[in-house]
């Protein structure tokens, strides 16, 4: 008989040998080599099934209705959930430590409680006497919200499953919890899956929406929420930067609604309070018009978002210029680059060019962009402060830049502009072969990135270099 494979299974890139190591070969990974049971080799004959069940295959008609969902009343974040929390189902936050993810749930939590909802809060980071004091500084004492200190997930499960079954669970934070049936320490990656994989699994048959809290990790001494994210329904990630006020929640994974849907809060004294007009806030109080900074109208989920982007080119006073970038890809950036200085010659010519010089871009107010729609935006502004023009104060921009130098159209174009007709924008500048009706806005289409000149070191003084590969 042939004798049977490997059974020693690297968990992390699945390579198999044929002796246990502390290292893997293959992807270098530590202690990520497991003893499988092995397999015996295809065609073998070896292979002796059990005879399967047979089970029903249906088609994709439903008569069942929607799932019914758990609305907190804190708005922003039932957005994100897609319209409240599904019963049985499980939501993972994560974040950095400090953002205010605890702030946030025990919000959620004490409103939904209010409103007349069974909801559990189980600290195990906290006293409770600090939660206490946390929701008196919310506002919230009154709330009739059940709060338990625990980290043992059988205690957790005991008691929740002797109680009236609750609406909402939510647990905070997935690092603390422990199992007896595991000899790990809390923290570890064994403890924290099989903790919440015993949450998840009571949340399923008891109708329960479970919130599950994770801090994010940088180096990895404690597993994150990424070790779960498989395990939940819904994956929700609070960010913000620490000198600002304002975070957003953002929906990286949902399988009961839109993903890239945010909420925005902003940090008060007194909690976190709901922002529903986020453009006005990302746009602060605008200074008086600077050279480098143009107003993106951009869109995050469903909702149209006005952000300020920021640039700096400066002279470098380093061999290779420098190349700072926050809230926005770096890689972005250098295309953006390299398409100015290819087809509107502001790479070369007499004097320092753009590509030799330091430049910095900012979203102001912290916020994060990913959509390419940004670009025109970005580049708008970095021929701004290269030329030193001010952009006209009054208008929006936004469209893709192809690497042939064309502006691409963006999707949903018109409520862009009526966010930006509703703040106050008097004119946009948009992809050629944008038609909508834009009420209150002057539009004006831009082709390609050579028309961007208009805006930058006084028209024709710098020599335009053509594109080589006309479209
Ligand atoms: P927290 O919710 O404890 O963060 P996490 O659970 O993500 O670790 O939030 C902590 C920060 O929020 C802390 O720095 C204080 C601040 N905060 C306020 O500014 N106002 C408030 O009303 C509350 C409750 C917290
Ligand atoms: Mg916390």
């Amino acid at each position: 008989m042939a004798k049977s494979s490997a059974s020693y299974v690297c968990q992390s890139c699945g390579a198999a040998t044929a002796k246990w190591a502390g290292k893997c070969e293959s992807c270098g990974g530590w202690n990520t080599i497991v003893e499988e049971g092995a397999a015996p080799p295809l065609g073998s004959g070896a292979t002796r099934r059990s005879k399967g069940r047979r089970f029903p295959l249906e088609d994709l008609k439903t008569e069942d209705a929607p799932p019914p969902r758990r609305v907190t009343g804190v708005a922003e974040f039932d957005r994100v959930t897609g319209g409240g929390l599904v019963a049985g189902s499980a939501l993972l936050v994560g974040g950095d430590p400090g953002i205010g993810k605890s702030t946030l749930i025990l919000q959620a939590l004490g409103e939904y409680a209010k409103a007349g909802g069974h909801a559990v809060y189980i600290s195990g980071e906290e006293a409770m006497g600090q939660v206490r004091m946390r929701a008196a500084r919310m506002g919230l004492s009154a709330a009739p919200l059940m709060l338990g200190a625990a980290t043992c997930v059988e205690d957790i499960l005991a008691t929740i499953e002797a109680g009236h079954p609750p609406g909402i669970v939510a647990i905070d934070s997935i690092q603390t919890l422990w199992t007896g049936a595991l000899d790990a320490a809390p923290g570890t990656i064994a403890q924290v899956r099989t903790a919440s994989f015993d949450l998840v699994r009571y949340a399923k048959a008891s109708g329960a929406a479970l919130i599950l809290v994770g801090h994010v990790t940088k180096d990895g001494q404690i597993a994150g929420p990424k070790q779960v994210e498989h395990l939940v329904d819904a994956v929700l990630y609070f960010e913000g930067e620490r000198g600002h006020h304002f975070r957003v929640l953002r929906a990286v994974k949902n399988r009961f609604g839109a993903t890239d849907e945010i909420g925005v809060f902003e940090m008060t004294g007194k909690g976190l309070a709901e922002v529903a007009n986020p453009s006005a806030l990302f746009l602060g109080d605008r200074a008086s018009a600077a050279p480098g900074t143009a107003v993106f109208a951009g869109l995050e989920g469903t909702r149209p978002l006005l952000c300020e982007i920021q640039a700096l080119v400066s002279p470098t006073s380093y061999g290779t210029p420098r190349r700072a970038v926050v809230g926005w890809d770096t890689g972005r950036l250098a295309m953006i680059l390299a398409v100015l200085d290819a087809h509107c010659g502001l790479g070369s010519g007499a004097g320092v060019g753009i590509g030799a010089s330091d430049v910095y871009l900012n979203i102001a107010g912290g916020l994060k962009i990913g959509e390419p729609a940004a670009d025109l935006a970005a580049a708008v502004a970095l021929v701004s402060s290269f030329g030193g023009e001010p952009l006209p104060r009054d208008s929006v921009f936004f469209g893709e830049i192809s690497l042939s130098g064309d502006i691409r159209p963006v999707p949903q174009a018109e409520s862009r502009l009526k966010e930006a007709a509703k703040l106050g924008f008097k004119s946009a500048f948009v992809p050629k072969g944008t038609r909508v009706e834009a009420a209150g806005l002057s539009l004006t289409e831009i082709a390609s990135v050579a028309d961007l000149l208009r805006f930058g070191p006084q028209a024709g003084s710098r020599p335009v270099r053509r594109a080589t590969i006309e479209s």
